[in-house]
């Protein structure tokens, strides 16, 4: 661990200069005096007395620099057979039209812009467009619905939305627009502006005054100039789940963030300018914000657009075809994603049909990575498999293995080490440090390194309380592990959060959504395990006294539901009815216990439950919806 060792030491020993080094890899337009403001603890600010632009750095400084013809976006879809491949220079041109439009329609500097799009090359457009003329957007994944994306808009308050007419999943065509527009009635806030691109599978109907064409607005359009703005201003707001309803709008700053985001591509992922990144997710998670847009545009890169799925687009050797075809050096996944090919191709047969003599590195993050699926693919792609570890709130890794500086050898089932930036402390209840081996609540030491949350939007109290109260001097990451040999193990979340297809969900959100049906007394949902999927959701609900309508038909409403006010996304499908749910004597639901015995693992019976006979009724029920076999 030379090397490594002494990158860490480095930030560890003078976070300022390690941090005002990786500034210089940055085009400022007044460069920071100083990395971290920290008069105003716990809301620390980066390069904040800087200026700067995200968008010139991600775009025009390539074209200055003469890569104005280098692909800067390859647009691969297998779902419409369709490539399109946009070089620095159209990149330039398409984001600063899209920026002149919307200065035409009134957006500013520090406006909202709400950005609902599929994944094709207009999201990039957009979010790259907003950061141009220094409006912030916020980017709601399309398989959220309605009810979601009116939260967020009145949370954020936009002045626009951009949209496209439909997305396009393997099996149907999901119209974006009648879920923007009933978005938008269900909202108290309501956007000035609509931008739309009319995909040709699908033309939205527009509304007269309110809605633009983005052909048509873009065409018309003078190029809008890069617009300075302050290290600490906000870049993006990008909602998470949390514990309750209400999602938490983590905000990334733009200074922090493209100093984090240059430097992580060449220390974590190896890849140099020119080379060729695929972050195989979507624009509307985390990763796709800082891999699939951010990063590999910062640093020079022929970013991979995707359109489609792992397998059935259509077969299970589409990600072998992307790499050979495109030439990409690193692919960045979901385990899942991997999980679901190796299911279809256990051989990997696809796999021999393709030239994969280009590519160095598969990175998976955003769920746990069970150790046979990193044993299958390093055998079958013959390449070193890296899991790391972060989350939305930090916006890049917390661990993992730095390969660009030194590719260590990280024990299977481990997610690394700590990056430079981040102090990990595994802490018990008490807020102790725990000895190695130990599980714990895994803590980062403040203050957090560039890139990573400053606040939450229009939420300082909720910031505080959400991260920063249970262990004074630390931000809790709601995640427990343990350290062994110096590396982290990720093991759970110690929250309600769970994690489906290694998108994050809250429970609690969805027990407020079934807690509305009129039928339904109490409810809890909790996250099984699914051999596919990680984890999948479970409803158990009780009915209020008096309901004699057929349980299968309340369930199946229970299903429709969640489907229709969080989104397909949640993939809720599971619905048991029961007479009662196991509870303290406290009152407190024993969600922990239900999954335990869903899941088949040991478990005590609680010492406070209120009565151990309500776990039978809950067995039984289990079993009926496919868990719980041996018990
Ligand atoms: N717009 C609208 N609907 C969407 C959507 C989008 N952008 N993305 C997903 N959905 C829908 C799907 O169509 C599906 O609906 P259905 O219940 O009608 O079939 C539902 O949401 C669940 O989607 P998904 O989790 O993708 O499951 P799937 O069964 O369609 O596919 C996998 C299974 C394993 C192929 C898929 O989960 C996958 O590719 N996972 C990789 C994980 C990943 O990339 N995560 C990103 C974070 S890094
Ligand atoms: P998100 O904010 O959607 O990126 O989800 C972050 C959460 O996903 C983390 O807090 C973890 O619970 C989980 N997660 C992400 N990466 C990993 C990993 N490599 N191993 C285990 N869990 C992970």
């Amino acid at each position: 661990m030379g090397r490594y060792n002494s990158v860490y030491d480095r930030w560890k020993n003078d976070p300022e200069g390690f941090w005002m080094e990786a500034a210089q890899g940055i085009d400022w337009v007044t460069p920071p005096s100083a990395a971290l403001d920290d008069t105003n603890p716990p809301f620390y600010r980066w390069f904040a007395d800087a200026t700067c632009n995200t968008c010139y750095n991600a775009v025009d400084r390539h074209v200055a620099a003469g890569r104005g013809d280098q692909p800067a976006i390859i647009h691969d879809s297998p779902i419409t057979e369709s490539q399109r491949t946009l070089t620095y220079s159209e990149l330039q041109t398409e984001t600063a039209r899209l920026g002149g439009a919307l200065q035409e329609l009134g957006v500013t500097k520090g406006d909202r812009v709400l950005i609902y799009m599929p994944m094709i090359a207009e999201a990039v457009i957009a979010m790259l467009a907003c950061a141009r003329i220094g409006a912030v957007h916020s980017v709601v994944f399309g398989g959220f619905a309605s009810n979601e994306l009116a939260v967020r808009i009145d949370d954020c308050q936009p002045k626009a939305v951009i949209a496209a007419s439909c997305g396009l999943e393997p099996n149907r065509t999901v119209p974006y627009k009648p879920l923007l527009d009933g978005a938008i009635d269900l909202a108290t806030h309501k956007p000035e502006a609509v931008i739309l691109k009319q995909r040709e599978q699908l033309s939205a109907t527009m509304i007269e005054g309110r809605d633009h064409d983005w052909d048509a607005v873009t065409a018309a359009a003078a190029e809008a100039d890069c617009t300075p703005v302050g290290g600490a201003d906000p870049l993006y707001i990008l909602y998470t789940s949390g514990t309750t309803g209400k999602p938490k709008g983590v905000i990334r700053a733009n200074g922090g963030h493209l100093v984090a985001m240059n430097w992580t591509m060449k220390n974590i992922y190896n890849i140099d300018p020119g080379d060729v990144f695929w972050a195989a997710s979507d624009v509307g998670w985390v990763v796709g914000h800082s891999y699939i847009v951010y990063a590999p545009l910062i640093a020079g890169c022929t970013t991979v657009l995707f359109e489609g799925k792992p397998v059935g687009t259509p077969d299970a050797g589409t990600f072998w075809r992307v790499i050979a075809e495109h030439d990409v050096k690193a692919l960045f996944t979901a385990p899942t994603a991997i999980r679901a090919i190796r299911q279809v191709d256990p051989e990997g047969e696809f796999i021999a049909k393709y030239n994969l003599s280009g590519f160095h590195t598969l990175f998976l993050a955003g769920e746990r990575a069970d150790p046979a699926t990193v044993e299958w693919a390093a055998e079958k792609l013959n390449v070193p498999v890296i899991d790391h570890w972060w989350q939305t709130e930090t916006g890049w890794t917390i661990a993992g293995n730095p390969s660009g500086i030194e590719l260590l050898d990280i024990p299977i089932g481990s997610a690394g080490v700590a990056m430079p930036g981040y102090d990990i402390r595994i802490l018990d209840e008490g807020g102790n440090e725990v000895e190695e081996g130990t599980l714990g609540a895994i803590a980062v030491k403040l203050p957090l390194p560039p890139g990573s949350l400053p606040t939450l939007w229009g939420a300082d109290d909720r910031f505080q309380s959400s991260y920063l109260k249970t262990f004074p001097g630390y931000y809790e990451t709601g995640d427990a592990g343990m350290k062994e040999n110096g590396t982290l193990k990720i093991m759970a979340r110690t929250d309600d959060v769970i994690n489906v297809a290694a998108h994050r969900l809250s429970t609690g959100e969805m027990e407020e959504a079934l807690a509305r049906h009129p039928d339904v007394a109490e409810c809890a949902v909790i996250g099984v395990a699914d051999e596919l999927k990680g984890q999948s959701p479970v409803g158990l609900v009780c009915l209020k006294g008096g309901t004699n309508r057929p349980h299968e038909e309340i369930a199946a409403e229970c299903v429709t539901r969640i489907r229709e006010t969080i989104g397909p996304v949640a993939a809720f499908k599971k619905v048991g009815i029961v007479a009662r749910l196991p509870k303290t004597r406290s009152g407190k639901i024993l969600r922990a216990t239900m999954v335990s015995i869903a899941d088949d693992t040991p478990w005590n019976m609680p010492a406070t439950i209120d009565d151990p006979a309500i776990l039978d009724e809950i067995t039984v029920t289990l079993k009926a919806l496919g868990y719980a076999r041996e018990s």
